[in-house]
C-alpha cells in the first residue's frame, strides 16, 4: 500500500507490505523472486509519479540479498528519484525490514532501476528535469550519473 502523503512529494515514494507465508522460500524466509517483483513495481510507480506517464524498466543494478527477510516483518519501500536524463530515470531503493514485536528494524536491501518515460507509439519520451537542491540531492544525483555513465561506456 503506497503513502497518500507521498503524492504531495513526486520524487519520492513509500510502500509497505507484509511479509505473508505465500511468500517463502524453501528456507522458510522470503524468496528474492518476491522482493524483485516488489522492487519493480515500486520502481515503477515512483517513476510513473514522476513523468506522469506509462515508464518501462530498462535496467536494474545491483541488487544483493545481504540478510534474509523474515516472514511476518513488514517490509518498507523507500524509492526516490536520483537522476534525470531526457527521457531516462534512475529511481534508488532502500528496503527497510521491520520485526513488529521486537520493534527493530534493519536496511536488508538497496538497489537503482533505471526506468524509461513512454509516450505516443510506445516511444521514449521527455520527463521533467530533475534539479536537485540539497546536499544529499546532490550527491544522489552525482552518484546516478557515474552509474549510467558507466552503463553505458560498458554497452559501446
Ligand atoms: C526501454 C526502451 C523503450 C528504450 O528504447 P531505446 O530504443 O533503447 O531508446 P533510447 O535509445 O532512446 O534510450 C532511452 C533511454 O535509455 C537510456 N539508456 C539506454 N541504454 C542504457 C544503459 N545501458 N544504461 C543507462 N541508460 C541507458 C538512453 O540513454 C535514453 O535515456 P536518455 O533519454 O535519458 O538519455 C526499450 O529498450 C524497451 O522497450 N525495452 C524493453 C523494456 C521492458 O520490456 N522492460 C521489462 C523487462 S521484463
Amino acid at each position: 500500500m503506497t503513502n497518500a502523503v507521498d503524492a504531495l512529494n513526486p520524487k519520492t515514494l513509500h510502500m509497505s507490505v507484509l511479509v505473508t507465508p505465500d511468500m517463502a522460500n524453501f528456507s522458510g524466509h522470503m524468496h528474492g523472486g518476491d522482493l524483485l517483483k516488489y522492487l519493480d513495481r515500486v520502481a515503477y510507480a515512483c517513476a510513473m509519479r514522476y513523468a506522469a506517464c506509462n515508464v518501462v524498466t530498462l535496467s536494474v543494478d545491483k541488487v544483493i540479498f545481504k540478510q534474509p527477510i523474515f516472514i511476518g516483518e513488514l517490509l518498507t519501500f523507500l524509492a526516490t528519484i536520483n537522476y534525470t536524463g531526457r527521457t531516462s530515470m534512475e529511481v534508488g531503493i532502500k528496503v527497510i525490514s521491520e520485526n513488529l514485536i521486537q520493534k527493530s528494524i534493519r536496511h536488508t536491501n538497496s538497489c537503482y532501476f533505471t526506468m524509461v518515460a513512454l509516450g505516443e507509439g510506445n516511444k521514449p519520451t521527455a520527463v521533467p528535469e530533475l534539479v536537485p537542491s540539497s546536499p544529499e540531492e546532490k550527491n544522489r544525483y552525482a552518484r546516478a550519473k557515474k552509474r549510467r555513465d558507466s552503463n553505458l561506456k560498458a554497452e559501446e
